[in-house]
């Protein structure tokens, strides 16, 4: 045993769609899940999960902000101590118009990076001082099939879900050795209430026929890898992207 089966957990973008799913399925196990998001609304979703008293815990965070994240994490870790598992979900995706890439201008490139490459980053900076005292922890990245297959109109996005690729792999090589893993989970297209409402109905079916298993994902879809790399049976298991995409990308 390693410990991370047991402390807190951390779930960035945990307002809705897939972030909402894994916080609720650590809150399930009967862990301490910190609802983590830049919408306000993550405090009233926390609340709805149970509140403080069940251990879930709404905080308002942008992952782009150092500062948001410093005071993010002082709060979680007063109220529950250190963070045991980092979830590093949220991400400026549906969010995200699509644009042809000489219609992306740099003010939309940075921000894509700051809130899907540097969130994770200062999340991990924050996060891994106290893994480290621990002597365990778990960081899950969520990338994208999109680094692998190259995304609509997404270059930014793509590029930014590539970099969680490698983000984990050079984290994964400097954190080992404290006890702490490194992994990500790449998505394929996922039906979270933001790619329903603001998806085009026939490329979400062109990503179900392009499938060994042609049916559409929904974030539920997603909870057993995150749980997996998230506990103990994962503890020799670092640097890995796992795609969960009904057998679309083999890599
Ligand atoms: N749904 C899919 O098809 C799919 C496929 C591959 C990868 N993914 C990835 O899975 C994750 C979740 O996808 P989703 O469909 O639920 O996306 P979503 O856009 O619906 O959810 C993203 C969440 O992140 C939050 N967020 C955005 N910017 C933030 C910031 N600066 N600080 C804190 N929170 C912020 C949003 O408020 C939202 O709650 C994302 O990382 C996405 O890139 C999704």
């Amino acid at each position: 045993m390693t410990g991370t089966d047991k402390g807190p957990v951390v779930v960035t973008g945990a307002a809705g769609g897939i972030g909402l799913a894994y916080a609720h399925a650590f809150a399930k196990q009967g862990r301490l899940v910190a609802f983590c998001d830049r919408a306000e609304r993550v405090v009233e979703v926390a609340e709805d999960a149970g509140g403080r008293a069940s251990g879930a815990l709404g905080v308002v965070m942008d992952v782009a902000d150092e500062l948001s994240v410093d005071a993010a994490f002082a709060r979680i870790e007063e109220e529950f101590g250190m963070p045991s598992v980092l979830v590093n979900n949220a991400a400026l995706f549906v969010d995200l118009p699509f644009s042809r890439w000489q219609d992306i201008d740099v003010e939309t490139w940075d921000r894509v990076m700051a809130v899907n490459l540097r969130g994770p980053f200062l999340c991990a900076r924050r996060a891994l001082p106290g893994m480290e005292r621990r002597g365990a922890g778990r960081i899950v990245n969520i990338s994208s099939t999109t680094a692998h297959v190259g995304g609509h109109q997404r270059l930014h996005y793509a590029a930014s879900k590539a970099g969680v690729i490698g983000f984990t792999r050079a984290l994964a090589r400097e954190v080992g050795a404290f006890g702490v893993t490194v992994n990500a989970v790449a998505p394929g297209s996922t039906q979270s209430e933001g790619v329903r409402e603001r998806y085009p109905q026939d490329m979400l079916d062109r990503a179900v026929a392009a499938r060994a298993i042609p049916r559409a994902a929904i974030p539920d879809d997603l909870v057993g890898a995150v749980l997996f790399l998230a506990s103990d049976a994962a503890s020799f298991i670092t640097g890995q992207t796992i795609v969960v995409d009904g057998g679309h990308v083999f890599l």
